[in-house]
């Protein structure tokens, strides 16, 4: 073969080498070697251009026509190719950014109100609804406002029932009258009827007062820290029909049901007569069943009418007004309302128990 017929063939295989190559060139970047490997300056078609100087002067314009055509035919190729593979490319980055619209979006938790928290609110609300003023006072107490004024005498049996938590000094270091954790909400009573009537109100007062108690007391039905909600009313010839009345009417309203109620006598300091007051069993409609023991009955708090040394100790005329209280436990009636069985599941804050139990409001 001559020298330019073999020229010619080593042209013709170069491009259709170069041009099955590009169309094979899985990506960019690999075509882009390829550009260098058969265009560069040491590639390929470089190297047959070599063999042109050895050819007789006459052929060289002949075998220069053939370069350029091979030359364009792999630039041409190339860009082809170049297309193709860009327009991929493009496509695999849009598939894999393609964002899922029928996702579900990710939330933030969103909180909720504590069971007992909730509670208290919406005991505080029934009783807002029926006139009741809001009123609170303070966790750490003197003795007199939570036990003397309640005609709870020092020397009182009913002192020692009170398991009391004694605060002998206020956290600036002073020594002070001796302070205690409240133990019940009925000091509230006390001195809100002193505030009403120090800022020249006269009754009728009624007031309804939520908030924390203390007592030394830990076991599957009592908590050291527990929360009740006193209320109270004073009037001229306010009777245990009006307690039993509004007794009546926030029971059913917090139970959404019509439950009975009854009252049995017992003995509070602060009350004459008292009495306690059991609902109709919420779970077995009266019937008698494992919560009620059987009898059909369950006891949710204590009442009766505000004993006349009461009304005296805050300067109201206890020949000219009387008045009914009562107080009640929030967890107890919280645990009734949801079914909750252990009154320690309110305070070990297992998250499982609060997000199924919480409130969103
Ligand atoms: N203070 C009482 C207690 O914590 C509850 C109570 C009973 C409050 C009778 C009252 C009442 O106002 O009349 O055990």
């Amino acid at each position: 073969m001559s020298e330019i017929d073999s020229l010619k063939a080593q042209l013709e295989s170069l491009q259709a080498d170069a041009l099955n190559a590009f169309a094979a060139a899985e990506n960019l970047n690999a075509l882009q070697q390829l550009r260098v490997q058969y265009l560069g300056k040491k590639g390929a078609l470089t190297e047959v251009l070599k063999g042109v100087g050895k050819l007789p002067p006459a052929d060289r314009p002949v075998i220069g026509q053939h370069v350029n055509a091979t030359k364009s035919a792999l630039a041409a190729g190339l860009d082809a190719c170049e297309t193709t593979l860009a327009e991929k490319e493009k496509i695999a980055r849009i598939e894999a950014e393609r964002i899922d619209v029928s996702l579900p979006g990710r939330t933030k938790g969103k909180g909720a109100l504590h069971p007992v928290q909730n509670g208290l609110d919406e005991i505080s609300t029934i009783f807002s609804q029926m006139g009741f003023v809001v009123a609170e006072g303070p966790e750490i107490e003197d003795e007199f406002h939570n036990f003397d004024a309640l005609n709870i005498p020092p020397e009182h049996p009913a002192r020692a029932m009170h398991d009391t938590f004694f605060v002998k000094e206020m956290g600036n270091g002073e020594k002070s009258e001796p302070m205690l954790l409240r133990t019940h909400t009925s000091p509230v009573q006390i001195r809100t009827m002193k505030r009403f009537l120090a800022e020249g109100g006269e009754p009728p007062l009624a007031v309804v007062a939520p908030g924390r108690v203390y007592r030394c007391d830990y076991d599957v039905t009592h908590s050291p820290m527990f929360h009740q909600v006193e209320v109270f009313k004073v009037d001229r010839d306010v009777s245990m029909a009006h307690l039993k009345g509004v007794l009546k009417h926030f029971l059913s309203t917090y139970f959404e049901k019509d439950v009975a109620i009854r009252l049995r006598p017992h003995y509070f300091p602060f009350t004459e007569p008292s009495a306690e007051v059991d609902i109709g069993c919420v779970f077995c409609a009266g019937k008698g069943c494992r919560i009620c023991k059987g009898s059909g009955w369950i006891e949710v708090l204590g009442s009766g009418m505000i004993h006349p040394n009461v009304l005296q100790s805050v300067g109201i005329d206890s020949e000219e007004f009387s008045g009914f209280a009562f107080g009640l436990g929030v967890e107890r009636l919280v645990m009734l309302k949801q079914g909750i069985p252990d009154l320690r599941l309110f305070f070990e804050n297992d998250v499982r128990f609060l997000s199924r139990m919480g409130v969103n409001k």
